[in-house]
């Protein structure tokens, strides 16, 4: 790996399911940056379990998929490290010993927490466990365990990485050290994709297309996409603006999207036209990530050999910061 930049980069996912066209901008990040930086990407699976103890199932073979999604979209294995996290034992003790120094009060006031907590009541369970509550502690030891420079993530993700900042300062200080930098958040500059219905695309409102779609399953998707509802008629003059079809265009049809603008104002174009062009162009994307899924899934080795890899460069990374931060604790 020959790159200009020596700094690291690191981030992790939740091995909860396929991923959506709208994970794709983080992935897109996650891509550029592997070409200049040294970068770390994982399947957060302990993570998983903290919302799941009681459906722990599934979490194996997710790990796999969204590993497939990863390379699929275009992560090149050889510009980047792809482990899980679990296999990295080291995270567990990092967690440990940063659980020593963080009082309760950071935990219970990350923004995230109560609402989560919220949520999951509402639909009848209980996460107020320790290991949720840790929740941002396990994610800090995963992220300042690399030493990186920054963590690209989702916007979603700025209290963690703030947590993690606060976090190195306080062990730094406590100790007498410069060991943990203080990680930037990496975020992509997009124009958040909505889903099917027009709010944000997401697994919890069934309005997603996931990047593993074939053409059957795009075409149902598109048609049950949200237009200008007052449109009934072809010559009907439509608007735009109010229509997730005409969004998608902008993601996936830029070069088209003023014409489709200016022929459903006119009433020019019916909306089955507009999503028939949609659909080509979705297909169009999608094609290339198809092909290499089906490679993946052809050959099943390949994906453990870049784990494998991943792995090993992992954790020769996470024994010397553990060293280090050992030294530092003078344990
Ligand atoms: N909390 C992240 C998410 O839900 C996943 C995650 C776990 C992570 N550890 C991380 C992201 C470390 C970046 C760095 O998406
Ligand atoms: Fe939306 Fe296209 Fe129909 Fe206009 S013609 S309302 S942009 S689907």
């Amino acid at each position: 790996m020959m790159k200009t930049i020596k700094e690291r980069v690191l981030s992790g996912m939740r091995p909860t399911g396929r991923l959506h066209l709208g994970h794709y901008s983080v992935l897109e990040n996650w891509i550029a940056l592997s070409e200049r930086y040294e970068a770390y990407f994982f399947t957060a699976d302990w993570h998983a379990i903290t919302t799941q103890f009681d459906d722990t199932g599934d979490i194996r073979e997710n790990k796999r998929q969204v590993v497939i999604d990863w390379l699929s979209a275009g992560l090149d294995p050889a510009q980047c490290y792809i482990f899980n996290q679990s296999e990295i034992k080291e995270h567990a003790e990092m967690h440990l010993l940063f659980s020593m120094i963080t009082p309760l009060s950071w935990l219970e006031r990350v923004p995230t927490y109560k609402g989560q907590v919220e949520q999951f009541k509402s639909q009848g369970k209980d996460i107020t466990t320790y290991g949720f509550l840790g929740y941002p502690l396990l994610q800090a030891a995963d992220i300042l365990m690399y030493l990186p420079y920054g963590v690209p993530v989702g916007e979603d993700q700025d209290a963690h990485i703030e947590f993690s900042r606060e976090l190195a300062r306080r062990f730094n200080h406590l100790y007498q050290t410069k060991l943990f930098p203080e990680p930037k958040g990496l975020f992509a500059k997009v124009k958040m994709l909505p889903g099917l219905d027009g709010r944000k695309m997401s697994k919890s409102y069934d309005n997603y297309i996931s990047l593993s779609a074939d053409e059957a399953e795009v075409k149902r998707r598109v048609w049950q996409m949200v237009t200008d509802a007052a449109r009934i008629h072809k010559n009907d003059p439509g608007h735009p603006d109010i229509c997730t079809v005409y969004a998608f265009h902008g993601f996936y049809n830029i070069t088209e999207q003023s014409a489709i603008c200016k022929a459903c104002q006119l009433g020019e174009i019916g909306c089955g036209e507009c999503k028939v062009k949609l659909t080509a162009k979705l297909n169009e994307f999608l094609t290339p990530i198809r092909t290499r899924r089906a490679e993946l899934e052809q050959y099943p080795d390949k994906l453990d050999d870049i784990l494998r890899d991943g792995n090993v460069a992992a954790r020769i990374r996470a024994q010397s910061t553990m060293e280090s931060m050992r030294e530092a604790m003078k344990l």
